[in-house]
């Protein structure tokens, strides 16, 4: 494995530890089926596409792919939808956690293991659909990975997949002004949105984020070239990741519009409730772009 993947592998086990704790690794079905509950109701609440593009209504029996699913929040509500999940992730800390899951759920058609997004080792045609959430901008190689998606997409399925978008105001005003230019972290820094990205958990970090990339309208159109039908639309915006003041507001958001438990399963915390102006300007400038597109046919 190259130093680069390693890095990648070191950095996503220390989050995991860091936000995660015991609490993932000691989940019980009580707490993981509740918590499933929660975490689909925060989903309908964000519009995210785990409920918007994902047809979690008709996944029963179909072949989905999770690549990068973390500690398994997102396959595991996918098995209980009755979709026959694989899950990959790099990180072997975080395919143990996802395995654990599908176990728990008694979900015997799902399995979760370590592998690379760059080089899946499944056949051609294998998946009806393969999703991955906030995960291929991290990869050495996006195109690659892409290229993977497509090569074990069967004719027809559907890919369902977040990246990080670069015509938001978390990349321009968070990260490229506050960060990038007046404390100048761009500057002879290959990887200053890396460092900027990616932070979380109870402990302080110590293991960089060694990848990020954030991408424009055109670079997903690119990156999509294969595909049909490719429908993108914007998401999330969060006014506390302002630097600085963005801690204030975090504090008065939570007392004002409260917390919901949903968050526990994938960031280890509850998540701070957005307001509705902060849902309308996700879909205008939010860091997410929320992405689908089929794999042609073969005689079409
Ligand atoms: C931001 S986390 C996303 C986790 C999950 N999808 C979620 O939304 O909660 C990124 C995940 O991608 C995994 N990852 C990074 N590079 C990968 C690669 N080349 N192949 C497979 N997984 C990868 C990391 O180990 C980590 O679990």
């Amino acid at each position: 494995m190259s130093e680069n993947k390693k890095d990648i592998q070191a950095f996503w086990g220390a989050l995991y530890d860091s936000l995660y704790g015991d609490g993932d690794k000691d989940i019980t079905r009580d707490e993981l089926l509740e918590g499933l509950d929660a975490l689909e109701d925060m989903f309908r609440l964000r519009r995210h596409m785990a409920v918007v593009e994902m047809p979690l209504a008709d996944i029963r029996g179909k072949r989905v792919l999770e690549i990068g699913p973390g500690a398994g929040g997102h396959s595991a509500l996918f098995a209980r939808h009755g979709a026959i999940v694989t899950a990959v992730d790099l990180t072997k800390v975080r395919a143990d956690a996802t395995a654990a899951k599908f176990k728990i759920l008694g979900a015997v058609d799902c399995v979760a293991m370590q592998g690379d997004a760059e080089n899946l080792s499944f056949d051609n045609d294998s998946f009806d659909i393969v999703y991955s959430n906030g995960v291929l901008h991290h990869t050495a190689s996006t195109e690659t990975a892409m290229d993977e998606v497509f090569r074990v997409l069967r004719p027809g399925g559907c890919a369902v997949i977040m990246l990080y978008c670069k015509s938001s105001w978390h990349y321009w005003i968070n990260m490229w002004m506050c960060g990038g230019l007046l404390k100048g972290k761009a500057f002879g820094d290959k990887n200053w949105l890396g460092r900027a990205t990616e932070w979380g958990g109870k402990d302080a970090q110590t293991v960089e984020n060694p990848i990020t990339r954030c991408y424009t309208r055109g670079g997903i159109k690119k990156l999509f070239a294969c595909f049909e039908n490719l429908s993108l639309r914007k998401g999330e915006f969060y006014f506390y990741l302002i630097p600085k003041l963005g801690r204030l507001y975090r504090r008065w958001q939570i007392k004002h519009y409260g917390t919901h438990p949903g968050g526990y399963l994938v960031y280890g915390e509850p998540w701070p409730m957005q307001s509705p102006l902060e849902r309308w300007l996700g879909g205008v400038m939010g860091f997410a772009w929320f992405i689908s597109a089929t794999k042609p046919e073969k005689d079409a």
